[in-house]
């Protein structure tokens, strides 16, 4: 179990369906605490999880407003109620203004089921399959107002087969995802990333995390 300490950051979750890499972060531990979970959908399974690891919750439905800014502004509000150092959006399905992203600017963080800077946007296992890549994958990018185009923390790829298929190989997509998403997190709050225009460096650990790894025996 890991102990909860005032330095841990707080970290807030956009999703909008299963939920799985939400799981992954909780599954792992991602270096902060996971304080809330948003969606724009109140149904999502994603929230489930959520309430069954304790963790509060809320929904804003974009339906209840006309402009993507207002619901944008909505949402920053809500996440701010909660004070949040990081905030990862875990398969949330919309598309963010500005006024979004630039209150986040630096501590907002994506998931992305392909190798940016190919295959941004939606459909990217049926996109890929189309182009005929033999490999495809995963990125974990800090999240800036032009859509999927931010810094790269962390990419897997996976080999795409003669017989994959949309499915088969979202599958093996999401199984890399669940690695990479925990670990650019805990990167994210070990203070470990620099950024250098579109260039992400990973710093090492300073002697205290060092020790405090071994401690814990990782
Ligand atoms: C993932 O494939 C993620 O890369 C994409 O949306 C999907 C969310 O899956 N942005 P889940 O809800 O985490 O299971």
């Amino acid at each position: 179990m890991t102990t909860t300490t005032a330095s841990r950051p707080r970290i807030a979750v956009l999703l909008s369906g299963r939920g799985s890499n939400l799981a992954a972060l909780l599954r792992n531990d991602c270096g902060g605490d996971i304080v809330v979970v948003g969606s724009n959908k109140a149904v999502a399974k994603g929230l489930d999880i959520a309430r069954d690891a304790g963790i509060r919750t809320f929904a804003v439905s974009h339906k209840d407003f006309a402009a993507r800014e207002a619901f944008d502004q909505a949402l920053v509000n809500e996440l701010n109620e909660h004070r949040p150092d990081l905030v990862v959006l875990a398969g949330f399905m919309r598309i963010l203004t500005p006024i979004f992203t630039n209150a986040f600017a630096g501590r907002l963080i994506n998931i992305h089921p392909s190798l940016l800077p190919s295959f941004p946007g939606v459909d990217t296992h049926e996109r890929a399959l189309a182009e005929g890549v033999k490999l495809h994958g995963c990125t974990v990018h800090f999240v800036t107002p032009v859509l999927d185009a931010g810094p790269i923390i962390a990419q897997a790829a996976v080999q795409v087969d003669d017989d994959d298929t949309a499915e088969t190989l979202a599958a093996k997509v999401l199984l890399q995802e669940h690695q990479i998403f925990p670990y650019a997190v805990r990167l994210f709050c070990e203070g470990r990333l620099q950024v250098e225009g579109q260039r992400v460096r990973t710093l090492p650990k300073s002697p205290a995390q060092v020790t405090s790894g071994m401690a814990a025996g990782v």
